[in-house]
């Protein structure tokens, strides 16, 4: 059988990535330059700066990618780009640049969903084994994701409210820990202990998950305590996170009988949701995909190992596609 070559765009939010991958799950090379010096100073992600910078990057990513993998537009078959959900005026500008490489070129253009591709960033690592359970844990998702067979999403669970990458942030805000918040509130946690009380939000048999509550908790406490502990804070916030992310989703395993789980999403890099996630699931005997940190936070090799599924499924676009903002995984 041929090889099969993607190029793959990702500019969703604010990391402007290209990679090339072969044959869905083999990555010849990918760039990700991400924006997030520039948006730290604003405590979050400036859509408009988003954009521009995107621009200015797009090319640059695409130059540094072809060099280092000394290919060129004869070898790529197909061209897959992100068009959401995500920030609309950066989702525009890896479209645009897409749609101009696929006219030139003459190459097929695949439209990927986003969470596809947190999803399929897992074929990297290994094949999937139906049906599966497909836990989302990003900056704007908190899904759990029942799938039959390949390109086939049902959503039996979701957040209510905030998503948990969102709280990881607002909750670093209200502490005064720097953007993106995720990353260090991770590490302060193992710096404390998880001595305070705070609520496990909606931990009631259904899959779906409520984390605004939980943010609420932790503001009351930070602004009425001052002589709180900041590592203690950030150590008994995350211990309430894993718990309840980690019952509902082993919970979802038990009950659907899947023989695998697969965790994507930038907060699929946090310590202490990977570790507790690996216990369980050896406790358990049920196979894990974890996609290594670089695979969990957004870049373009998931976006190409996603397009190689959308083509076996026929899901493809001839230069119709427009982005989206936002959406369910369809
Ligand atoms: O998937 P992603 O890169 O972008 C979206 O699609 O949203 O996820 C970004 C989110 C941010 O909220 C960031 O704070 C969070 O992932 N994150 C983490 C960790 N690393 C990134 N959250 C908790 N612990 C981490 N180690
Ligand atoms: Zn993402």
């Amino acid at each position: 059988m041929k090889d099969i070559y993607i190029l793959a765009i990702e500019t969703s939010c604010d990391e402007t990535s290209a990679s090339i991958i072969k044959n869905g799950n083999i990555e010849i090379g990918t760039v990700v330059l991400s924006q997030m010096d520039t948006h730290k100073k604003y405590g979050g992600v400036v859509p408009e700066i988003a954009s521009r910078m995107h621009i200015e990057n797009i090319t640059l990513v695409f130059e540094e990618l072809f060099e280092k993998t000394n290919l060129n537009m004869d070898n790529i078959d197909y061209i897959g780009v992100t068009n959401g959900p995500g920030l609309i005026g950066s989702l525009l500008i890896g479209i645009q640049a897409a749609k101009t490489i696929s006219f030139i070129y003459n190459k097929p253009l695949i439209p990927i969903n986003h969470l596809h591709g947190h999803i399929y960033a897992n074929r990297l690592i290994g094949d999937f084994k139906f049906p599966l359970i497909a836990l989302i844990i990003s900056g704007g998702h908190t899904d759990i994701i029942y799938m039959e067979k390949d390109f086939s999403f049902k959503k039996i669970g979701s957040t209510k409210d905030d998503a948990v990458g969102e709280t990881y942030d607002k909750v670093a805000r209200i502490m005064d820990i720097s953007y993106p918040g995720g990353p260090l509130v991770d590490k302060l946690s193992y710096e404390g202990k998880p001595i305070y009380k705070l609520p496990i939000p909606l931990d009631d048999n259904s899959y779906d998950f409520s984390f605004s509550g939980l943010k609420t908790a932790v503001r009351n406490l930070y602004n009425t305590s001052p002589n709180i502990n900041k590592e203690d804070l950030c150590s008994s916030f995350q211990d309430v996170v894993v718990k309840i992310i980690t019952k509902k989703t082993m919970r979802a395993v038990k009950e659907y009988n899947v023989k695998q789980l697969l965790i994507s999403g930038g907060v699929a890099a946090n310590s202490g949701l990977r570790t507790k996630f690996k216990e369980l699931c050896e406790e358990n005997n049920i196979e894990l995909l974890i996609p290594p940190i670089k695979y969990c936070t957004d870049n373009a090799a998931m976006i190409g190992c996603a397009a190689y599924y959308a083509i076996k499924n026929d899901i493809f676009s001839e230069n119709e596609l427009s982005a989206f903002s936002t959406t369910d995984v369809k």
